[in-house]
């Protein structure tokens, strides 16, 4: 009863104040005041992002601003440029020298507060510590950190030396690491001794250690001394960062880079079982994170901005590092878990830092929700002036508890809809323009052309299909790292010399982008990018599975969870047709509950925890149409218990109505 009244509250709200209009306080002083920058970047986008990039220091000038040869394009052509000078001694030379460029707090409590000198010190140090080890520009360099500034540091000594890096996630496994060291054939990785999270400690090396005994390309490992971790040092190949640091200058010379030169890759899950190296580059990279940075984040000097984002994720490359260094921000970075020591860490952190921007998931939002008002009402939360979302479509009900409970009601929420592949946000408010509606990432940013388009590639004005991106953009893909091929066919073959994202969208009557999740075989886990197809491969590996099949099924707070519908090897149809509450529950000598538990570790051990199916279901057989695709549609349909729809192109439809009976039954 109580949360009907509350849905119905909400219901009520949400018909009263369909749109937020941006504060006036807040319109003042932003740095957009006015909608006409939309007409000015569509009449010349090449002349505004141009504009964009007059305000970053450049080494030589571009000649051209744009190359387009679809599905190749080239941005500031000519120019050169160094990303670490843009974003480190810049301001280190300027006025703003001594202000805060990291302000960091680890989990168990402790406090770092780097100024931009600072920073500039320990980039340059770092960055001929790596030359020492013989690293040069083009050389790859695997990043391996729990969030600390050194993950920072270690990307912009990369940028200013040329070398190009990967950084993976900390909770990625050993196997998930080695593979992307492999397809990098990286020279040299950087991890640390461990890290916090949840009050247990992570042993990074440790993990790390088993990674290196399968990847060749690995001539020196770098460890950050994070606390007193237990770990095995290898004579000659790794080496602590701060005795690396210890004697080397403290300055060193920025590689001058070509717009088009690359900056990093960074892997992600597409429809194959093996995850993409996106290619980033210099010049339109950092002109498209330096704007969007400025314009949605509306950055003054004043700020502390906060991305909860983990840097081995994209918006934290984009948002954490390179955007928000480029404009000079201060910005604050924090270890560990929201929930830590108690549910309000991430307020408790807001109010003793003063933060004044704050952007995090929906999927945090929700937990948050459920956490209940009274831990962020214990806080002052009265510094914040604009919040942000990013990662997956936010609910409205969502949307408006943030806006109510975290923003006070005060606070522009931007919604910002983009992809690792995008690099930098597409769609977006303009906190000091756009008037909002909750749940919808509204427009796109200026200079950007999106529409809705359907199978055959027809503009929809109004109504669903597929989001579109119809112009090249700065900071886009360069390609998938060693497989040209797979990025033509990827993103551009669906619709002639057209990005498709893989997104559904609705556009409504003001022309409003409302953001329906993947169209592929990609899920959306807590914000986290999975393959179906990488956990399906997980799952075959291990010596009792036959074959498995995974779809995603609706959740509260992750927004979707794996569910795996597994058939197992030998037994063959290990039920005998009978479904599992009829035989002893036994496969192979295990009980299925027992074996259900270690397919889902196997998975844990093979990816990362993020990749942890919720459910296993085992099944005599999977549906398959007459030529043997997985309908995996059916198999959804049954994880989220609705009705069957037509089953006449199944092979055997019996196996379906079984499967669906059995799904039932076991809850
Ligand atoms: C989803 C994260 C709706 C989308 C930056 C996209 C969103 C995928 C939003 C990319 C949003 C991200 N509204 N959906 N505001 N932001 N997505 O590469 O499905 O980890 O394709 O980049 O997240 O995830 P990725």
């Amino acid at each position: 009863m109580k949360s009907e009244t509350k849905t119905e509250a909400i219901n009520v709200f949400l018909e009263e104040t369909r749109n937020f209009s941006p504060p006036e306080s807040f319109r003042k002083s932003a740095w957009v005041r006015d909608e006409k920058v939309y007409e000015t970047a569509r009449r010349n986008p090449e002349a505004f992002w141009a504009s964009f990039a007059e305000e970053l220091v450049w080494i030589r000038k571009w000649d051209r601003v744009l190359e387009w040869n679809p599905p190749d394009a080239k941005w500031f052509v000519g120019g050169k440029l160094n990303i670490s000078v843009n974003c480190v001694d810049r301001w280190a030379k300027s006025e703003l020298r001594n202000k805060a460029a990291i302000i960091w707090e680890g989990e168990p409590g402790e406090e770092r507060t780097l100024t931009y000198w600072d920073l500039y010190r320990e980039v340059n140090k770092f960055a001929n510590a790596l030359k020492k080890l013989g690293l040069k520009k083009g050389d790859r360099v695997t990043v391996y950190l729990p969030m600390i500034p050194e993950a920072a540091i270690a990307m912009l000594a990369c940028a200013r030396i040329g070398a190009v890096h990967s950084v993976v996630f900390g909770g990625f496994s050993a196997e998930s690491l080695r593979d992307r060291i492999n397809d990098a054939q990286a020279r040299v990785l950087i991890t640390a001794d461990g890290g916090y999270r949840r009050g247990k400690i992570i042993t990074l090396k440790r993990e790390a250690d088993e990674a290196l005994k399968g990847t060749p390309s690995i001539q020196h490992v770098v460890i950050v001394k994070r606390g007193e971790f237990p770990l095995e040092i290898k004579e000659g190949r790794d080496h602590w960062w701060h005795r690396l640091i210890e004697g080397a200058e403290s300055y060193c010379e920025p590689e001058a880079m070509d717009s088009e030169d690359m900056l990093y890759t960074l892997y992600t899950s597409g429809t194959t079982g093996k995850p993409k190296g996106i290619i980033h580059t210099t010049g339109g990279y950092l002109t498209g994170v330096y704007a969007t940075t400025k314009w949605v984040f509306d950055l003054r000097p004043h700020d502390v901005y906060w991305c909860t984002a983990d840097v081995g994720w994209v918006t934290g490359h984009s948002y954490i590092v390179y955007g928000p260094l480029a404009n000079g921000a201060t910005v604050f970075m924090y270890e560990g878990a929201p929930d830590w020591p108690e549910k309000d860490r991430f307020w408790q952190l807001i109010e003793k830092y003063g933060i004044t921007i704050f952007y995090t998931a929906p999927t945090a939002i929700r937990a948050f929700m459920k956490w209940g008002t009274e831990w962020p009402a214990r806080r002052n939360l009265s510094s914040l002036r604009l919040l942000g979302s990013v990662g997956e479509p936010i609910n409205p009900e969502a949307w408006i508890w943030y806006h109510q409970n975290i923003g006070r009601g005060n606070c522009p929420v931007v919604d910002t809809w983009w992809q690792t592949e995008t690099g930098m946000i597409l769609i977006t408010p303009l906190p000091g323009v756009t008037t909002l509606k909750p749940g919808s990432a509204t427009k796109p940013f200026p200079g950007i052309e999106a529409c809705v388009m359907n199978e055959k590639g027809q503009r929809v004005e109004v109504g669903g299909g597929y989001l579109a991106i119809t112009k090249p953009w700065p900071a886009m893909l360069r390609g998938i790292y060693g497989d040209p091929e797979r990025y033509q066919k990827q993103y551009w073959s669906k619709w002639p010399n057209i990005y498709f994202p893989s997104d559904g969208a609705k556009l409504d009557e003001n022309g409003y982008f409302w953001l329906l999740g993947r169209v592929d075989d990609v899920l959306n886990v807590a914000g986290h990018r999975i393959g179906t197809m990488e956990v399906e491969s997980a799952l075959v590996d291990h010596p009792t599975v036959a074959e498995a099949a995974v779809v995603g099924k609706p959740h509260e707070i992750k927004g979707e969870t794996l569910v795996a519908f597994v058939t197992l090897k030998d037994v063959g149809a290990p039920f005998g047709g009978a479904r599992p509450s009829q035989v002893q529950g036994q496969a192979q000598g295990l009980p299925l509950q027992k074996l259900a538990q270690e397919l889902k570790d196997h998975v844990a051990k093979k990816i990362g925890s993020i990749a942890r199916p919720e459910d296993i279901i085992f099944s005599a057989d999977l549906p398959k149409t007459r030529s043997g695709k997985i309908m995996r549609r059916l198999l959804k349909n049954i994880a989220e218990g609705k009705v069957l729809g037509d089953t006449t192109t199944l092979a055997d439809s019996e196996v379906v109505n079984r499967l669906k009976q059995q799904y039932e039954e076991e809850g």
